[in-house]
């Protein structure tokens, strides 16, 4: 689970991630040290007027993938995009706009993820019906931090409920290191515990995050020796 970091905002200069390619850089030899392989990029979409193409989005990974080869960072970025779950978001998928999203082929059938944040303190309607509406696409939703979601900080149940109306869950691993409180880090816990996260990313936005990111995927290997092995 460690070698994919499925939520990074590596891309200079998009959202509020990475202000430069000089923070890109240090980023990206942060997590190639910590055995990380492949990233996918993230950049917010459909909040804050952030409004991407795909096709921008790749452009900006291609660019910074030159600038990480030239440098001999040993990453794979691949072009994502952190979706926010509200109107326009929810306009995008009723339009059928493309959405970027990443395929896996494991034991199951192939499938086909897009990553999608909730409101963390608004309550929010129709999350199990999306699943069914993004199904019939062949895509899979997958939630961003759910751990950081106060409904499911109050009732860890209900994010139980989103996985069996079709969700995926990606723990933040700095959720783990209390980089977002003790309620954050006590669902973290419980979630990974009861095998429930089907990926994980570091939801990376600048340098400064990166001492806590090393405590994260210490206590990572700690709590999931097996799956950090596999
Ligand atoms: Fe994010």
């Amino acid at each position: 689970m460690l070698a994919t970091d499925v939520h990074c905002h590596l891309l200079p200069g998009l959202d509020h991630g990475s202000r430069n390619r000089a923070e890109s850089t240090i980023m990206a030899q942060a997590l190639a040290r910590l055995g990380v392989e492949d990233v996918h990029v993230t950049p917010h979409q459909h909040r804050w007027g952030i409004d991407l193409s795909p096709d921008e989005v790749r452009e900006h990974t291609l660019t910074l993938q030159a600038h990480l080869d030239r440098l001999r960072v040993p990453l794979r970025l691949h072009p994502s995009a952190e979706h926010y779950y509200g109107e326009p978001f929810l306009d995008a998928v009723e339009r059928g706009t493309e959405l970027l999203s990443w395929s896996a082929h494991g034991d199951e059938s192939p499938a086909e993820f897009v990553l999608i944040e909730l409101p963390a303190r608004d309550p929010v309607i129709g999350v199990e019906g999306l699943a069914a509406r993004l199904a019939e696409r062949g895509l899979t939703p997958v939630m961003a931090h759910p751990e950081r979601v106060h409904a499911v900080q109050h009732d860890p149940n209900r994010a139980v409920r989103w996985m069996e109306a079709g969700w995926r869950l990606q723990l933040d691993l700095m959720s783990l290191a209390g980089t977002y409180g003790r309620p954050a880090r006590r669902v973290a816990r419980w979630l990974l515990a009861e095998g429930h996260y089907a990926c994980a990313g570091s939801d990376l936005h600048r340098p400064s995050q990166l001492r806590d990111l090393e405590r994260a995927h210490a206590q990572f290997r700690a709590l999931a020796p097996l799956e950090t092995d596999a």
